[in-house]
């Protein structure tokens, strides 16, 4: 192993494993050769301009387009001229064909009860909450909280929203009431929408009551709508508060679509950063509903007789564009589920995918770990025939999870696909295509069409197979943000000044000899030990390999002579660690990945704090592992309870 001068970054994963996608599966395919793939991703790459103008021509115009790209990164416009409407591409133009009666929401509620939403119905729901939107008061241009469960009103409020051209802002229904003040400030929304409040392991997350809390210090705020979901108790507050069900009575379900410019900004996604407040991603309309519409048909290969099942709650990205805009732009149907995946039991997901017949099923890395910890026998009670294909997103998926993932949920006859994305990107950029794509676990291979990616230094210069570095994008596409809201120069700073003329993602990365990409994780997280720059997420990836290892999460620690060393906190799949467990550990990585990774503490956990989407918070096991009391901000934190319990566990 070489290294390749202090700006990149060891890789010591080697995975020699593919898998080549079944004959059948590719001769169905939207993209079904490697000829095929290699044609559209050198003509993109060559004239973005006239590949995207072609790919425009998938959704409906009120008005067609001017000039399809205009400016350079960072302030770049497309569909310059055109006049378009989100809610129309999702909803309306599947009313003049076959499709008015096809299911668009299959939900289920945590409960058990069960909707069903067809085309038709959607629209009609849609048009009503648009126009209650207007009754209140909201005109275009103007923002609207959603702070919902995941019930089929949250996309029914979306869609409203994107209607009317007022911009949604939604913040997911596990944050606490600070967020949402935050967030409403940020935003200066005039209404918010919200309901009594939702179910989650069998218990009532209350939400309408965050909302009251937090609207003591959110001045901008005028009116609220509330959706009756649990029936528990809530205060409301006379000309200020109104119940959903009410307003809905009160109005037609009458209101065309307004034409919107294709720049109009469609919604403010936050997100949060290493460090500062959170940061207000701004999509606008139709660049991002192309990025949206194109992904779901190439990378989930989306047919008229499938259904669909994405994991995410709509309060994350992947829940945006891969519940609501991209596959309900595609016509498809989408199973929408409320609760947790381990209520009433394990079996939840499998139980289901069995029920509805999924077809496609899209979730985390996270999730897949704590399947594998719940054991094969909740899957195997169940009938997953229906499945054709997986995927995965929110982090790198380790080899072992992914292996898993083929065998017992896929039953080694489903493609993977691997996607990676961020909120900032709008829609999937890095993916095997599930008809082309020989996949490797962990990787998530080449760059769909019309992105065009590299490894560079922090001087731009690009780097060799294996050689690891900042991965930035070289070229503009449709759905990338175009702002973060209110923060024009925060904007630039972030993601064009790292590395001049490219977007910076802030993820490390390599690309080996073939030109799939391995994400290393973001560079925030690289550990320096004696000179190595080395990627946690591959020692992670090394001790889950091990057979007792759930989940790992690795951390520097400042180190005298080391500079920085190797700190391991380890959940395990069942009983207890002891002296020996470390040992066989520290003897595992070392024998993996060499000497160099030798971990200096590996320290037993019973979990690990973990932002609700999922990610792991190393910024607070760093402190930990430092032995320094954290100054972080925790309100992210999904279970507060696990940090004073990995304090206690201190040698
Ligand atoms: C960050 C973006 C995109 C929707 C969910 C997360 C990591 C995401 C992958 C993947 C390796 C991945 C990256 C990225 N990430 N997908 N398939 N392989 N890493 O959205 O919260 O904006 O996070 O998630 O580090 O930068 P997000």
């Amino acid at each position: 192993m070489s290294s390749s001068g202090s700006q990149s970054i060891q890789s010591v994963l080697k995975e020699t494993r593919t898998f080549a996608p079944p004959a059948t599966f590719s001769a169905e395919a939207h993209i079904g050769s490697q000829q095929q793939y290699d044609a559209m991703w050198k003509r993109a790459k060559d004239d973005p301009a006239g590949f995207w103008g072609e790919m425009a021509e998938n959704l409906d115009w009120f008005r067609r387009w001017d000039t399809v790209l205009q400016g350079q990164m960072p302030e770049t416009q497309w569909f310059v001229g055109g006049k378009i409407n989100a809610s129309y591409n999702c909803v309306d133009r599947h009313l003049l064909g076959p499709h008015r009666n096809k299911a668009a929401i299959i939900w289920e509620g945590e409960p058990g009860d069960t909707r069903v939403l067809r085309y038709q119905d959607l629209h009609r729901e849609v048009c009503k909450f648009a126009n209650v939107l207007k009754k209140l008061g909201v005109q275009t241009g103007d923002r609207v909280t959603l702070y919902m469960p995941m019930i089929p009103e949250l996309t029914i409020a979306m869609l409203a929203c994107a209607r009317i051209g007022a911009v949604h802002s939604i913040i997911f229904g596990g944050f606490s009431s600070e967020a949402v003040a935050d967030r409403n400030n940020d935003a200066r929304a005039r209404v918010v929408v919200t309901a009594d409040g939702g179910w989650r392991r069998g218990k009532e997350v209350p939400l309408k009551a965050a909302v009251d809390t937090s609207l003591d210090k959110c001045p901008t705020v005028e009116k609220v709508v509330v959706v009756r979901r649990t029936g528990g108790e809530v205060d409301m507050v006379p000309d200020r508060d109104f119940w959903w069900h009410e307003l809905m009575e009160s109005v037609t379900a009458d209101c065309d679509p307004v034409p919107l410019d294709s720049e109009h900004p469609l919604f403010i996604l936050y997100t949060s950063g290493s460090t500062g407040k959170p940061k207000g991603v701004l999509h606008t309309t139709a660049g991002y509903l192309l990025g949206t519409t194109m992904t779901s048909r190439w990378v989930f290969d989306l047919k008229e007789d499938d259904t669909y099942w994405c994991t995410a709650d709509i309060g994350w990205i992947t829940g945006h564009s891969y519940i609501c805009y991209g596959p309900l732009s595609n016509g498809a149907t989408v199973v929408m589920y409320e609760g947790a995946p381990n209520w009433p039991d394990e079996g939840r997901f499998w139980e289901i995918i069995e029920k509805y017949r999924v077809s496609i099923f899209y979730t985390a890395p996270t999730a897949i770990r704590a399947f594998i910890k719940w054991g094969d026998q909740w899957p195997e009670k169940h009938d997953l025939s229906s499945l054709r294909l997986l995927g995965s997103v929110g982090e790198p998926i380790n080899p072992e999870a992914w292996m898993w993932y083929h065998k017992v949920i896929g039953q080694e006859r489903c493609p993977i696909v691997d996607t990676w994305w961020q909120t900032e990107t709008g829609s999937i950029m890095i993916s095997p295509l599930p008809g082309v794509t020989a996949t490797k676990p962990g990787s998530c291979c080449r760059p769909l069409p019309g992105i065009v990616p590299d490894i560079v230094t922090r001087d731009g210069q690009s780097l060799g197979p294996n050689e690891g570095g900042l991965l930035v994008m070289r070229q503009p596409w449709p759905s990338m943000l175009r702002t973060l809201y209110g923060d024009h120069e925060r904007f630039k700073k972030t993601y064009f000044s790292e590395v001049p003329g490219c977007y910076f993602a802030g993820d490390g990365a390599r690309h080996d000899e073939d030109g799939y990409l391995w994400v290393m994780g973001r560079v925030d997280d690289v550990l320096n030990v004696s000179g190595h720059r080395l990627s946690t997420m591959e020692v992670e990836s090394t001790l889950v390999a091990h057979s007792k290892v759930a989940e790992a999460a690795v951390v520097g620690f400042p180190h005298e002579i080391k500079g920085e060393g190797i700190c391991c906190f380890v959940t395990l799949k069942s009983g207890e660690g002891d002296e020996a467990l470390k040992a066989e550990l520290v003897q595992h990585v070392r024998h993996s990945i060499g000497a160099l990774a030798t971990p200096d503490q590996i320290r037993f956990a019973t979990a690990l704090p973990k932002t609700r989407s999922g990610k792991i918070m190393r910024r607070l096991l760093r402190d930990i592992a430092a032995g320094r009391e954290s100054t972080q901000d925790t309100t992210t934190l999904e279970d507060l309870s696990i940090l004073a319990k990995l304090r206690s566990d201190e040698e």
